[in-house]
């Protein structure tokens, strides 16, 4: 990317939430992933990067975490700032203080907040009374953070993104929603294979397949692994049962049976398909073991771009 077009999309992230990818133009998602291929490059010659000294980032939670929650604290710390946790129970609006207050008290000491939440209109709520930015930490619909740090790690392993092919098995849940966005806006032909009843959101759909076509990429949903996963260049899958959804893990695991990504269905993918997954992983029921730690896995190289793919988004909104 050309110097001044990259100082143009800097003072054009100044400020802004980072809530979902759909708020944000293909180049922006390009430059943050650019950045955060930098920032890591930058971490591992020892190069110190502070542009974040003096500044605060709060971490509500409302869910467990070890990835988000670890890879945002440090990531704070290496860009030369600070991060609070702030689990739900603890504050009071656990205690039922209104997001508003909450937002608007938060925003007088802090310089950003991420927050993982069930409802996706409590982090859009929070995000209209806060002054400072918000960062979407996971929520019942998405998972920004972990869509960047994905196609940060595709695009460091393929040299590429735009033209490739990434299959989802599984439940069309909060993963799949941000990892088709991402597709939609960086030009990459993304196939959902779910059991009936378990697509992706409609609406979700309908934006992404609206962005997908000005990128000139494919989208396709539909219940059969074999026919997503051909050709593929990239299989991802995630937990049957996302967190909240615990009670129907039984019922799940009986409408999922047929939807494992195994050593039988990463035959139909490419010799060197890249095997994904978000983490936590439950071996034996989304994937087999022989797949997650076979040698096309890249799930901890995943995990890893959560931090310099979070630095990018710090850095660059706070
Ligand atoms: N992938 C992910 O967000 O992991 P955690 O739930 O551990 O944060
Ligand atoms: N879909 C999973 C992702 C966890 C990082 C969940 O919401 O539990």
């Amino acid at each position: 990317m050309a110097g001044t077009v990259q100082q143009d999309l800097a003072v054009q992230l100044r400020g802004r939430d980072f809530i979902g990818l759909v708020d944000y133009a293909p180049e922006e998602i390009q430059y943050l992933i650019e950045l955060a291929v930098e920032l890591k490059r930058k971490h591992k010659a020892g190069e110190a990067y502070q542009p974040l000294k003096g500044k605060t980032l709060g971490m509500i939670f409302e869910k467990s975490s070890t990835r988000t929650r670890v890879s945002f604290e440090v990531g704070m710390y290496q860009l030369g700032g600070h991060a609070l946790f702030l689990s739900k129970n603890d504050l009071q609006i656990g205690r039922g203080e209104s997001i508003h207050d909450t937002a608007q008290t938060l925003s007088r000491y802090l310089d950003g907040i991420m927050i993982r939440t069930f409802a996706h209109r409590t982090v859009i709520e929070l995000a209209r009374a806060a002054t400072v930015p918000v960062i979407n930490g996971l929520t019942d619909l998405s998972h920004p953070c972990q869509a960047l740090a994905d196609y940060q790690t595709i695009y460091e392993k393929k040299g590429r993104l735009q033209g490739l092919k990434v299959a989802y098995i599984g439940d069309g849940n909060n993963m799949v929603h941000s990892l088709l966005m991402g597709a939609a806006k960086l030009g990459v032909n993304f196939a959902v294979a779910t059991p009936e009843g378990y697509e992706p959101d409609e609406e979700v759909l309908r934006q992404c397949k609206e962005s997908a076509a000005k990128a000139g990429a494919t989208i396709y949903v539909g219940a059969d692994p074999k026919e997503a996963v051909a050709d593929a260049d990239v299989i991802y899958t995630d937990v049957w049962a996302s967190m909240g959804f615990e009670a129907e893990q039984r019922e799940r695991e009986i409408a999922f049976k047929n939807y494992q990504v195994n050593d039988e269905l990463v035959k139909y993918a490419k010799k060197d398909f890249l095997f994904m997954h978000c983490l936590p992983a439950h071996r034996g029921e989304e994937v087999s073991e022989g797949v997650i730690d076979g040698p096309n896995s890249v799930i901890f190289d995943q995990a890893e771009n959560r931090l310099h793919a979070q630095k990018a988004v710090m850095a660059a909104i706070l």
